[in-house]
């Protein structure tokens, strides 16, 4: 693959190839020596739109560890403020000719119109409600390597699916990956079209969470419910939000996982949040290095034979 702009696109056997190659950098990363050089050489450039504490932090690292230039924009103090548009802000960072450029952006299909300007490879960090890949990837990293396999398991996603790129990309890689797919939460945040996805659909939480193996916990996204219904807090807790007694319903070695950023005591009690015979979320943050090292490897391969005039290499 030429960018990784979503995990629509992406096959089986990709996700596969991505998750083996990221076990590798998760026992680099834990080494006395983290360094590899593999993006020697190469310039990455993280553009975020929108605010960020995990993906950015973890792309940088992730670069500086594979050896690349690694240049974080400042797009608060950039020329957007002046009206230059998103094309002409691409535009003009392309003749500086980076190799990876990692963008986060509040518009669905922004990475994608930005990817079809410039020449070198385009990593989505999350497109407004579309899609979050890497963050799907290391989800599915996090199940493996807790679960001991990616697929015939049974995963709860539950809150705000309707406004969730998480969700989104989760139910595409999982559904790929032959998983049984549940989304749980009010009707007014579950897409009505959800059903088309290969999902089941639930309102009552303890149904929904019965028998499940992973139980994956969503934010309420108020920043996209563009003046929508917003359900109150405290309400929400009580019938949405997961704690002890609801997650009895899940299998007993259920594992409890959130992207982050978390609302405690809104969608996730906080005892269980820091459980760590229950909650992997830490290893979720760990695992977000580990295969954002993976994609950029994989795609700098793939810029590098293309540049020899090898073709592109899926
Ligand atoms: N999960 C996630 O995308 O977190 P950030 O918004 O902090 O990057």
């Amino acid at each position: 693959f030429r960018h990784l702009l979503g995990i629509e696109p992406l096959k089986a056997d990709d996700i596969r190839t991505i998750l083996d190659l990221a076990d590798q950098y998760v026992d680099l990363s834990r080494g006395a020596s983290k360094h590899s050089d593999v993006l020697a050489g190469l310039t990455q450039i993280n553009m975020f739109f929108e605010a960020s504490t995990r993906t950015q932090a973890s792309f940088e690292i992730a670069g500086k560890r594979l050896g690349a230039d690694v240049m974080n924009m400042s797009m608060q103090a950039s020329s957007l403020k002046k009206g230059e548009t998103l094309i002409d802000t691409a535009l003009t960072l392309n003749a500086m000719h980076p190799d990876l450029l990692v963008v986060r952006h509040p518009q669905s299909g922004a990475v994608d119109l930005l990817a079809q300007k410039v020449n070198c490879a385009v990593l989505n960090a999350g497109d407004g409600r579309h899609e979050h890949p890497t963050q799907a990837l290391l989800d599915a990293l996090t199940i493996r390597r807790a679960k001991g396999r990616l697929h015939r398991l049974t995963v709860a996603i539950c809150g705000d699916i309707a406004h969730s790129r998480v969700a989104r990309s989760n139910i595409l890689l999982l559904g790929r990956m032959e998983n049984r797919v549940r989304l749980i939460g009010p009707a007014t945040l579950i897409p009505a079209k959800a059903a088309e996805f290969g999902v089941e659909v639930y309102e009552d939480m303890r149904e929904g969470l019965a028998g499940a193996d992973v139980v994956m916990m969503l934010r309420l996204q108020k920043e996209r419910m563009d003046g929508g219904f917003i359900p109150s807090e405290r309400e929400y807790y009580h019938r949405f939000g997961l704690d002890a007694e609801k997650l009895a319903h899940a299998k007993e070695d259920a594992i409890v996982m959130h992207p982050g950023p978390m609302n405690r005591g809104v969608e996730i009690d906080g005892t269980l949040a820091d459980d760590i015979n229950r909650s992997v979320i830490q290893e979720q943050v760990e695992m977000g290095v580990a295969v954002r090292m993976a994609a950029m490897d994989l795609l700098a391969r793939n810029l590098r034979a293309e540049r020899a005039g090898g073709g592109i290499h899926v």
